[in-house]
């Protein structure tokens, strides 16, 4: 039978207080409903429909370019009637799968058994035993533990309230039905809304099986509706990412000091110290090392290539064995050949590196092409900017470049060339040659240096 799967995806998110729409806070810096898709898009759903409304605008472009249904909740009057907008896109003799766009970390063994042990006609919930049900509704199950209906939070007497069992909120139904149930809704109860839940009821009332099915764990089903559950959100899938990355090769100070907002790869025996974010696609090699400190932005880094203490990579690529840091700065456009050494104090952008090539202490590279075996000394400049353009700076193999040397862009310095420390550069320098361009050092004998005036 065909499965749509469906994300309600329009409240108001109010807890969250905030002007950006609930389904769109950042969990590992990624949107709640990003994550939702993600879930949707791995199970292999036939069809997806989003149910939006509260910053609709805002939430149907951070995903424009996916292929994608939308019903308009104009009105947020409750999660039966959020389903109840996207009916008329389903059509019947449909399962349909009921997910939310604040409950971002399902897994898909949970969901899969979910959809496995609900027959094709019958109704199905996931859910939890959790210590503190508070907030959530609760199952209640009749004495032959079938599930008859789900009481929420603000309407439960106090039996109802110390059941453990809550809905997740994900449900997968019988879409034929599922249009009479929802007519059949009616927003009599403490919200004044129209309950998804009470669906359960009515099919119980007409003799259809409702199969509470347990997820693995209550961390899976955590629902976010203020910024407290969202930290705590954001701790599970800090956890689970890191742990994936274990089990992959990499050595981790402490897991609990690893951040990653997107997909980080590693080869073996990476070594991962305390307090470093990934972010973006990154790729680590085998034995690469990255210090405390660290961040890290969609970047290759070569096998071999240590990344000392407090730097900072972004979009870049690195080859093998290269040095980078302390307290370096790779900025976009930055490409390091096998083992370049860029060392402290030193800001990178738009340049290649060659191989072996050494930017060691406290320099600018900027629009540059380095050769290989390049040395450049501590404090070169390239200017590169000249107030309305940018210029490149052209270094051969083997160049020496002085220490305190400034590079006027666009200027080419050729292959073995050696610059004389201090010298500003304009006109490029032949291969093989030294050039100096500087002012002579001049000694004035007998000068006296000026003293104060008596008061
Ligand atoms: C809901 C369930 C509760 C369950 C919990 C799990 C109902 C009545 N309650 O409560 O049993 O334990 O989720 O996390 O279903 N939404 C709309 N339109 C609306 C209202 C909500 O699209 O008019 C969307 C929200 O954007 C959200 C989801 O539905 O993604 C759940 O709504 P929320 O208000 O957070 O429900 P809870 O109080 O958490
Ligand atoms: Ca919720």
């Amino acid at each position: 039978m065909t499965l749509v799967a469906c994300v309600l995806a329009a409240g108001r998110g109010t807890r969250m207080r905030s002007d950006v729409p609930k389904v769109l806070q950042p969990l590992a810096h990624k949107p709640l409903l990003g994550h939702v898709l993600e879930i949707v898009e791995a199970l292999g759903a036939d069809d997806t429909v989003i149910v939006y409304g509260h910053g609709g605008d805002a939430v149907q472009s951070a995903f424009a370019s996916t292929d994608l249904k939308w019903a308009l909740q104009a009105d947020q009057l409750g999660t039966g009637h959020a389903l109840q907008q996207a009916m008329p896109q389903i059509a019947d003799n449909t399962r349909v799968l009921v997910l939310c766009g604040d409950v971002p970390l399902l897994t898909q063994a949970s969901l899969q058994r979910l959809l496995a042990s609900t027959p094709d006609d019958a109704v199905g919930v996931l859910s939890v035993a959790m210590d503190d049900p508070t907030g959530y509704g609760r199952i209640i199950r009749d004495d032959h533990d079938s599930v008859i209906r789900i009481v929420e939070q603000k309407d439960g007497d106090a039996n109802e309230l110390a059941v453990r069992e809550i809905n997740s909120g994900v449900f997968v139904l019988p879409s034929t039905p599922l249009r009479r149930w929802l007519d059949a809704l009616s927003p009599q109860n403490t919200q004044g809304e129209y309950y998804l839940t009470d669906v359960v009821g009515l099919a119980v009332a007409e003799g259809i099986a409702v199969h509470g099915v347990l997820a693995d764990s209550f961390e899976e089903t955590m629902g976010i509706n203020d910024r407290v559950q969202l930290a705590a959100a954001e701790r599970v899938y800090q956890t689970r990412v890191v742990e994936q990355l274990m089990r992959d090769g990499a050595r981790v100070a402490d897991p609990g000091r690893v951040d990653i907002r997107g997909d980080v790869r590693v080869g073996k025996d990476v070594f991962i110290d305390i307090n470093a974010v990934f972010e973006g696609e990154v790729m680590l090699e085998d034995g690469v090392h990255i210090g405390p400190n660290c961040v890290i932005r969609n970047a290759t880094l070569g096998a071999g290539t240590q990344v000392h203490a407090n730097s900072l990579i972004d979009d870049a690529t690195l080859g093998r064995a290269c040095q980078i840091g302390p307290f370096a700065r790779l900025r976009p456009g930055s490409q390091l050949a096998d083992k370049a050494k860029v060392g402290n104090f030193v800001e990178i952008k738009k340049a290649q590196i060659g191989k072996g090539s050494k930017v060691n202490h406290l320099t600018y590279i900027g629009d540059a092409t380095i050769g290989e075996d390049v040395n450049v000394g501590a404090g070169t400049i390239t200017c590169n900017y000249d107030g309305a353009n940018k210029h490149q700076t052209v270094i051969g193999d083997g160049a020496f470049i002085g220490s305190g040397v400034e590079l006027v862009a666009p200027v080419e310095v050729g292959a073995g060339a050696t610059i004389a420390a201090g010298s500003t550069i304009t006109r490029g320098a032949a291969d093989g040659s030294l050039t100096v361009a500087r002012a002579r050092q001049k000694t004035i004998e007998g000068w006296q240096r000026p003293v104060k005036n008596k008061k």
